[in-house]
């Protein structure tokens, strides 16, 4: 037996006019209504939320994890030269604490996008070139939303690079449910000392994820390295624009509560990467700020003036509601001590990612496509 919104689809197919064929205002009812049970069950619930707090620290040290990630940031009086030395430390705990928020917020793909995730990665795909039977990277790759997209619209092959137990673990139960573990991985690993061998895949790429690398240059050699020469290398940045001012103390404040609510040793500047791909060796064939033209500004579902029902738990409303639906699983031991702070940094960077948007001192989306020469070029 069944019933609520899976009952509600099932009767709405059913529903037939006189004649006994089903009619199409019926059907295209049905339509919507399953596209939307599918954007709604594709999502965790509040309890999935709850009891994934923390990812693989023990229940009891969430809240002195909180602490300690917070003691990193500028926010806090941490410093940067700290988070670099410990990056592996504070990046892991942010996605331990974070990634049920973002699955309960975002879905399965942790990245912005002016419109649906999906576009966004197949443009991805596209600009790469892939062709089927490729041997594809992708390089920090959350619990692998990008790598089902990717592998499904180019029929690749897609081995998922990260460095969080965690999420790895999320991943494989999701590549599982969708029959892509057979042609899909993932690899538990650091992406500054990658464990493949030199010249490795057809094509890689990264989406807002080697801004967590404490050196982009040796980050960027290191996909260099394992990706095959006359390859393309494709990725979507976070960086603070040309329009940021280092002494002004109001830019100062955004790009703080930007590294704390996003788990990051630094925000490069535009230029930084650009220079970085070329020390490593890249050829570069085209880079561009995607937000700065974008028809549509991809800090929208963050933006408290802004509603919408399909991204309805970002907006000021599902936050509020999101808050004191965590105090409440907090206060009766659902979810772990701890989560309420968690909530909290991860407010403080949807202030900081709007205000930088408004400013226009942040993007979230400086793509490049660049090339690994061809051996006998270098
Ligand atoms: C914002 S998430 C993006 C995930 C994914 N690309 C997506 O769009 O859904 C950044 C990812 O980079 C991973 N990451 C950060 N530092 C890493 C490192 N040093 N080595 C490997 N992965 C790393 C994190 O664990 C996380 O999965």
């Amino acid at each position: 037996m069944y019933s609520g919104p899976a009952r509600a689809v099932d009767d709405l197919a059913n529903t037939r006019n006189r004649s006994g064929a089903p009619d199409l205002l019926s059907l295209s009812r049905w339509c919507i209504a399953v596209d939307y049970l599918g954007r709604v069950m594709s999502k965790a619930g509040a309890l999935d939320l709850a009891t994934g707090v923390g990812g693989k620290i023990e229940k009891d040290d969430v809240l002195s994890a909180v602490q300690k990630y917070e003691q990193y940031h500028g926010y806090y009086g941490g410093e940067e030269k700290e988070r670099k030395a410990n990056y592996t430390d504070m990046v892991n705990k942010y996605y331990d604490l974070v990634t049920s928020f973002y699955e309960y917020g975002w879905g399965e793909s942790f990245h912005f996008a002016p419109r649906e995730h999906c576009l966004h990665e197949h443009f991805l795909a596209l600009q790469l070139g892939l062709k089927a039977g490729q041997k594809v990277l992708d390089v920090g790759c959350g619990i692998g939303g990008p790598l089902r997209e990717i592998a499904q619209f180019s029929m690749t092959s897609v081995t998922g690079l990260n460095n969080n137990e965690y999420q790895i673990a999320r991943g494989q139960v999701l590549n599982r449910n969708t029959g892509l573990d057979k042609t899909c991985s993932f690899v538990k690993a650091d992406f500054m000392k990658m464990p493949f061998p030199d010249n490795s895949f057809d094509a890689i790429y990264a989406i807002e994820a080697t801004c967590h690398a404490p050196d982009p240059v040796g980050c960027y050699k290191e996909i260099y390295r394992v990706l095959k020469p006359g390859q393309c290398f494709a990725a979507y940045e976070w960086c603070m624009t040309n329009a940021f001012d280092i002494r002004n103390k109001e830019h100062q404040k955004i790009k703080a509560e930007i590294e704390l609510g996003n788990g990051l040793p630094d925000v490069r500047a535009t230029g930084q990467c650009l220079d970085a791909l070329k020390q490593a060796g890249f050829e570069v064939i085209w880079d561009k700020d995607l937000a700065a033209d974008s028809p549509i500004p991809w800090y929208l579902p963050l933006d408290k003036s802004h509603f919408s029902l399909s991204s309805f738990r970002l907006t000021a409303v599902g936050r509020f509601v999101t808050r004191n639906m965590v105090m409440a699983l907090e206060y009766t031991g659902l979810a772990p001590k701890g989560s309420q702070r968690v909530q909290a940094f991860l407010e403080k960077a949807a202030e900081g990612l709007v205000e930088g948007a408004r400013k226009e001192i942040f993007t979230p989306m400086y793509f490049f496509l660049a090339r690994k020469p061809h051996l006998d070029r270098q």
